[in-house]
Formats: structure tokens, C-alpha cells, sequence
């Protein structure tokens, strides 16, 4: 009876031995896999988003941005967008496209001057301060240049407050 109890025993630890060696082998490389954007940020980067004809001074308009991924298979998931707004003859403004309440992606409506969040109604004034709304501080903004001829957006990453 003892030496049959000692076989499973024995039978027991090897069993769990064999899984926790098991589970370290197959976890360890998905744990580094789901990790690595936070391990290895991307750097930002400067993005071509139009001639500077292609935008009339005092309007804004959505322009698309591909984020820097440290996943070369990213593919759509890289894709953002920014609210560009051209202030002057070589000025611009781009405000990011996420709310800075939990990132939902907000509409700017030319007509009440005002982008608005879907998600739980938060309001922000044509400057982009929170006008109403859980949003806890202004629309973040995306720095602008202008190249050759060409409006360039620098890249920032999803950033809530
Ligand atoms: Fe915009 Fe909540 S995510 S108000």
C-alpha cells in the first residue's frame, strides 16, 4: 500500500513537473509577444499628409497617419487619422483624433465649431479645450511642418489623459 501511494506520488510530481516546464516553454515567448509594444515603443515619425494648396486656410479636416508600429504586421491597426486645421499662409494645427477621456475618436462639426466624442458625450471647443464632458484636459495636439511644399505630421501614439 505505501509503495503504491509513493508511485502515484511519484507519478503526481513528475506530472507536475512536466506542465509547469511545459507552460513555461509556451507562455514565456507569448508573454514577450503581447509585452513587446510596451517594452519596445515605436519612435514617432514625421508623415506626408498633403500638398499646402491641398487645405484652405480655417478649415479642418481629417487626414490619415500610419503610427509607427514595432509590428511589421500591424498592417490596418497602424492606421490613425488627426484633425488638421490650416491657420494661416505655413501654419497648421492637428489636433489628435482621440478623445483624451478613454481614446474614443472624435468628429469635428464645422457648423457648431466644436468636436464632439461619441462615446459619452464629451465636448471640446474649436481650440480644442474640453467644453463639456468627462474629458479631463484639452485635445492632445500633433506637431506640424511644412516641407517642400508639403504638410508633415509627426506621429504621437494613442495617449488619453
Ligand atoms: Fe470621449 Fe468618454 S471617450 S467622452
Amino acid at each position: 500500500m505505501n509503495e503504491r501511494l509513493s508511485r502515484r506520488k511519484l507519478l503526481n510530481i513528475g506530472i507536475f513537473g512536466f506542465g509547469t516546464i511545459a507552460g513555461t516553454v509556451v507562455g514565456i515567448p507569448i508573454i514577450s509577444y503581447l509585452l513587446s509594444p510596451l517594452l519596445n515603443p515605436a519612435k514617432n515619425a514625421w508623415r506626408d499628409v498633403g500638398a499646402i494648396d491641398d487645405f484652405k486656410v480655417g478649415d479642418t479636416v481629417e487626414v490619415t497617419l500610419e503610427e509607427p508600429s514595432p509590428l511589421p504586421w500591424a498592417g490596418a491597426t497602424a492606421q490613425t487619422s488627426a484633425w488638421l486645421r490650416r491657420t494661416g499662409d505655413r501654419d497648421f494645427t492637428a489636433f489628435a483624433v482621440n478623445c483624451t477621456h478613454l481614446g474614443c475618436p472624435v468628429n469635428w462639426l464645422q457648423e457648431a465649431e466644436l468636436f464632439l466624442c461619441p462615446c459619452h458625450g464629451g465636448i471640446y471647443d474649436a481650440n480644442g479645450d474640453v467644453a463639456g464632458g468627462p474629458p479631463p484636459r484639452a485635445l492632445w495636439q500633433h506637431q506640424t511642418r511644412v516641407v517642400n511644399g508639403r504638410v508633415q505630421v509627426l506621429t504621437r501614439g494613442l495617449q488619453v489623459a
